[in-house]
């Protein structure tokens, strides 16, 4: 591998500003100092310092975000306007270039969004075959019955090509929030749903004339929004979670994507 590449995926900057590093010969190779950002170097066996200290090596990084309203569900490089904010930049520790979201909040949603390099991984949650579970807690503008919230759980069409596959409703308890300070009875619920339609959830509220006023995503799979996690604020996933997560198998090889 590349000196720069490593160097950047062990988290010490961008290209750029590991190639600076380099060629300020701060950068040595088994104890000889390299110049050259394209020098090769095997990550298993080539013990690399900068300023003497050993750079350790993390081919995966693995971030939960508690996603604010605002920010873009985006990485760097898929930004058209690179001067807007997006997820990605709110990871703290981030030096490396090629964090990027595991599937998309809208602009307007907030809560739990995994940030990671791990594309296999990305893969396995996002696959349409595996149908994993993302709850969230969601206010409506207008109260909806029961025969609603069983449409709503059943599928209902939203004009693609299929219905939505079958979703958990249930009334939830209210979450304060300053945008909403009227009663909400009727109007606050968990909806677990196994797709990642856009719009999916605010497209299946619309069709019963309910817009959707908040939405927080709670959970992805095994993995559960840390509440202590302040808006805006990342931190690293804990050993435990991402046990958790790689359990999620991959999909059977030669069945068709639904
Ligand atoms: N459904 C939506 O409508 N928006 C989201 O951000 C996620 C699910």
């Amino acid at each position: 591998m590349r000196l720069d590449k490593f160097l950047s995926e062990a988290g010490w900057g961008t290209r750029s500003e590991v190639k600076k590093l380099i060629a300020k010969g701060a950068v040595t190779v088994n104890g000889e100092p390299k110049l050259r950002p394209e020098f090769k170097t095997d990550p298993e066996k080539d013990l690399v310092c900068i300023d003497d200290s050993p750079v350790r090596y993390a081919a995966f990084e693995y971030f939960m975000l508690n996603k604010p309203a605002g920010v873009i569900s985006a990485s760097k490089k898929d930004m058209r306007n690179p001067r807007e904010l997006c997820v990605v930049d709110l990871i703290k520790d981030n030096k490396r270039g090629d964090l990027f979201p595991v599937g998309r909040l809208d602009k307007d949603t907030v809560g739990l969004l995994l940030i990671t390099n791990d594309g296999a991984l990305a893969h396995r949650l996002l696959s349409p075959k595996r149908h994993v579970e993302k709850t969230y807690y969601v206010e409506i503008s207008r109260p909806i019955d029961k025969d609603i919230v069983s449409s709503l759980e059943a599928g209902v069409d939203i004009g693609d090509e299929k219905p939505t596959l079958p979703c958990k409703l249930s009334p939830a308890p209210r979450i304060l929030t300053a945008h909403s300070p009227e009663e909400l009875r009727d109007r606050v619920f968990h909806i677990t749903i196994s797709e990642g339609r856009y719009h999916q959830i605010k497209r299946m509220f619309a069709l019963f004339g309910a817009e959707v006023l908040y939405l927080k995503r709670l959970s992805m799979g095994p993995l559960k929004l840390d509440e202590s996690l302040p808006e805006g604020e990342s931190r690293r996933l804990t050993p435990e979670e991402l046990s958790e997560l790689m359990s999620v198998e991959a999909p059977y090889k030669g069945q068709p994507e639904i």
